[in-house]
Formats: C-alpha cells, structure tokens, sequence
C-alpha cells in the first residue's frame, strides 16, 4: 500500500499562521520583530533559501533586512557587519546564510554571532543548550522534521530512530532531538558498514546526506516513517531527495516529499525563533 504523503507547506503555514497573532501581540506592545539576513557570493539555492526566509517573514509580520555581497567580501568586514547588527537594538535575529566562500570560516563567523540573535542555533552556547535540554531556539530543520513526526501522530518513545548524515545542521541535532523524545537513535555516515542493513531497522529514518535517492525502497522498513531532508537538483534541473521516493513510498507509512516536505518546515521553524528572539530581548 502506497505511504501517506505529509504535507509539509500545509503544516508549516499552520506554524506561520499562529505566529502571526505572537507577532501583532509584541507589536502592540512596540516591540517590532526583524530579521537580519546576511548572503555572500551567488549560490543559486542560497538565493532561492534566502528568499523563501524573506517572504516567511513578510506572510508572518516579521521585518527582514537583506545585506547582500559578493563572494570577494573579505572575513574581517563580515565580523564588522555582525558586531554592528548585535549591538543595534532593533535587530532580533541575524541569519548568516552557509555555505560562505572558501576564504571565509564558518565557525569564527558562528561564534560572532550574540547568542541570543543566533536564530539558527549554529553557535556552541546553543549548541550546548540543545544538548542538555531546554534550548532558547531549536534548530531549524530538526525541530521542523520532529513537528512533522508529531504530524502522524506516532510517539517517538521507545522507537528504532535511524539518522542517515551527521552535519551539524541536521544530523547531529535531529539525534539530541529525537533522543529528548525518548527514541533509540542510530547516527549513521560515509563510513557506516551495511548502510542499507541499518536503515531497514528503522521505524524512523531521517535522511540528510545531500546524495540523491540514495536510499531506496528497499532500505526500508515496511511501515516506517520516511524524512527526507535532501534537496538535490538532477542534471535534467528536477529536484530531488535524498530518498527514492517512487520506491520508498510503496513501502513506508508516512513520507515527505521533496519539494513541499522539510523545507518549509525549516523556514517556519526560523520564523518560531525570531519571534522567541524577539520576546526574550523585550523582557531584559
Ligand atoms: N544553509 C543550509 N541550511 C541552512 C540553514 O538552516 N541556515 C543557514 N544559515 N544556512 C543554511
């Protein structure tokens, strides 16, 4: 029997649709929520992502300012632009959209960020929170797969939880993530033996490696719950999973499809965090 397709755009503007009344409350009380969204260089998906967060906000009420360079922005005026955003009060979240040119590190720029701006929850303060539990944010793309989860209404506890990828992005939060909920959670990667073997114990399998369809139907376990976070462009332009989602679905129960699966999910998640942002920063 053919899996049940989760709809994440309908779910994610659930998510933005509650936020929308959080959003009029703080403004009523002056409090203006803004993003700060930073791209660097011309990554064709950075540019599709960044627009995607920019419109969420305008749907949700949320200000977004864009700040926009090319790939020759040197390290050092990047770290003047963020020490500039986190100390001007009116900016919540600052957003810096990865991957960044080479020339440029990623983790001295993490680190920049004021903790409580990092709308992504990339710095290690948040990091940590997540970790040990009760994180001022949640990251973005594992809370946004672990609100899909919830959609089926399948409790986590207890279950064989298989996390496919090991980026600090997705993989090893969405492990803390489903580990919180009581799963038992298997991160799997390029040097796991038996990849295959692994999946197929799943009752959850989140997959995020940013191979396409490296996993087929027939890594999967017959009823298991099937995320995929891959978002990959074919050489013929089609975009694609992680999973093989023709095969997949015929055995799993649940299934995200690629478009319309996590992505939204994670920008509606963001969205959740820069408004928190925002009311931590007003009661101070
Ligand atoms: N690049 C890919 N995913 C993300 C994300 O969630 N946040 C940022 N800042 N960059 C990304």
């Amino acid at each position: 029997m053919a899996a049940t397709v989760i709809n994440g755009k309908e779910i994610a503007k659930k998510v933005k649709d509650n936020l929308k009344n959080d959003v009029q409350i703080l403004k009523d009380k002056g409090v203006k929520p803004c993003l700060v969204v930073v791209i660097v260089g011309d990554d064709p998906a950075s540019r599709v992502y960044v627009n995607n967060k920019k419109k969420a906000c305008e749907e949700v009420g949320i200000k977004s300012i864009e700040h926009a360079f090319g790939a020759e922005l040197k390290e050092e005026e990047l770290l003047q632009l963020i020490d500039k955003l986190n100390n001007d009060s009116s900016v919540n979240g600052i957003l810096v959209q990865l991957p960044l040119p080479k020339h440029i590190n990623e983790e001295k720029i993490i680190m920049a960020i004021k903790p409580e701006k990092d709308v992504d929850a990339f710095h290690p303060i948040n990091v940590g929170k997540i970790m040990t539990g009760n994180p001022d944010f949640m990251p973005c793309t594992p809370a946004g797969v672990m609100k899909l989860i919830e959609e089926t209404g399948i409790d986590i506890a207890g279950k064989e939880c298989v996390v496919v990828g090991r980026s600090n992005i997705v993989g090893k939060p969405q492990a803390m993530l489903l580990l919180a909920k009581n799963g038992t959670v298997t991160i799997c990667h390029s040097r796991t033996k038996n990849l295959e073997e692994v999946c197929k114990r799943a009752d959850i399998l989140v997959v995020a490696v940013g191979k396409p369809e490296l996993i087929k139907g027939s890594a999967i376990k017959p009823g298991a719950v099937v995320i995929d976070v891959g978002t990959n462009r074919t050489e013929a332009k089609k975009l694609v999973g992680d999973v093989e989602f023709s095969s997949a679905s015929e055995v799993a129960s649940y299934i995200t499809p690629v478009p319309g699966g996590v992505g939204p999910m994670t920008i509606a998640i963001l969205m959740e965090n820069t408004v928190k942002a925002a009311k931590l920063q007003s009661v101070k």
